[in-house]
């Protein structure tokens, strides 16, 4: 039995079948339409969600499969007490496959331990969301044909951003890869992860300023101030608003830039923006169903001919 914890849980030949199977499922969804008949797939979230939990029972639903499951800790027995880990081991009864999101990080691994069933870390607190980086993934091998070589600007909250750690380690293992971070110096991106790119090697620069690097970038992926992570509330509003990506400022980045964004967004990116080619973040959300249905059928152990 297979878990999803942190995007490196799949080789890179793992990867590359998931995203052949999702670019399929998106081409032959009536294929599929019966492939997790009988099967429930459990959606346990103790954090707030649209796109992930939606775009989860989306995929389970699209699969011929049923869904049950929490939208919030207060409606399940952790507001009584209960563990995760005591939790889970009675999803196991219910359902074949469960998608966990938790705000303290590492509680989808405790349950993962103690489940008969796959788990799927759908966010764990500030830490990793290896779904998303399946979703950011796909749309970047879909829409620009390859996933190396490339220079990419990840912009924003790159403290407690946690797509931005995962896809940071699940790029890392491509070749060429160039990352760019752009953020104010309160929410740089963590040690950790610049200690890991100079272990590998992988060119890496620190920046403040967006506009100075729009022209170098392939991928520009922006991100939300995660204002449920920071624990002082002035803080939270002097930097919410430090950058905003809008027109003017996509003048600066080439022609075959993608803008992505796993959304929520809230002011860094101006609605001018929307209608530029190069802004692909709802298309992104799109190809998170077609990941996730390839995700659940990979787990499941299903396969379609
Ligand atoms: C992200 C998350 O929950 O980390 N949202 C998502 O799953 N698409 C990003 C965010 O909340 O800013």
């Amino acid at each position: 039995m297979r878990h999803l914890m942190n995007p490196l849980d799949f080789t890179v030949g793992e990867l590359e079948r998931l995203f052949d199977l999702a670019n399929d499922i998106e081409h032959n969804m009536p294929r599929y339409a019966h492939a997790c008949a009988g099967k429930k797939l459990a959606t346990c979230f103790y954090e707030p969600s649209t796109r992930t939990r939606l775009s989860f029972e989306a995929a389970m639903l699209n699969l011929g499969g049923s869904v049950l499951g929490f939208a919030d800790a207060d409606s399940s027995s952790a507001s009584k007490g209960e563990s995760v880990a005591d939790t889970i081991r009675i999803v196991s009864c219910y359902a074949d496959i469960c998608a966990m999101r938790h705000p303290k990080e590492g509680a989808p691994l405790v349950a993962a331990e103690k489940s008969r069933i796959p788990v799927i870390n759908a966010g764990d607190g500030g830490h990793q969301h290896p779904t998303q980086t399946l979703t950011d993934m796909l749309t970047i091998r879909t829409l620009r044909g390859r996933l190396d070589h490339l220079t990419i600007g990840l912009c924003g909250d790159l403290k407690f951003g946690r797509t931005v750690h995962s896809l940071i380690n699940a790029l890392s293992r491509y070749e060429g890869m160039r990352f760019i971070f752009i953020s104010p110096d309160e929410l740089r991106i963590p040690d950790y992860i610049t200690e890991m790119l100079r272990e590998k090697q992988i060119p890496y620069e620190e920046v403040i300023r967006l506009e100075d690097k729009m022209p170098e970038l392939d991928i520009l992926y922006m991100t939300r101030v995660q204002k449920e992570r920071f624990f002082n509330e002035e803080d939270y509003i002097r930097l919410k608003d430090f950058y905003i990506l809008n027109r003017k400022k996509m003048k600066l980045a080439p022609a075959d830039m993608l803008v992505l964004h796993p959304l929520p967004r809230v002011n860094e990116i101006s609605v001018d923006v929307d209608d530029d080619p190069r802004a692909v973040y709802f298309q992104q959300a799109q190809f998170g169903v077609y990941v996730r249905m390839a995700l659940i059928l990979t787990l499941l152990d299903i396969h379609v001919d």
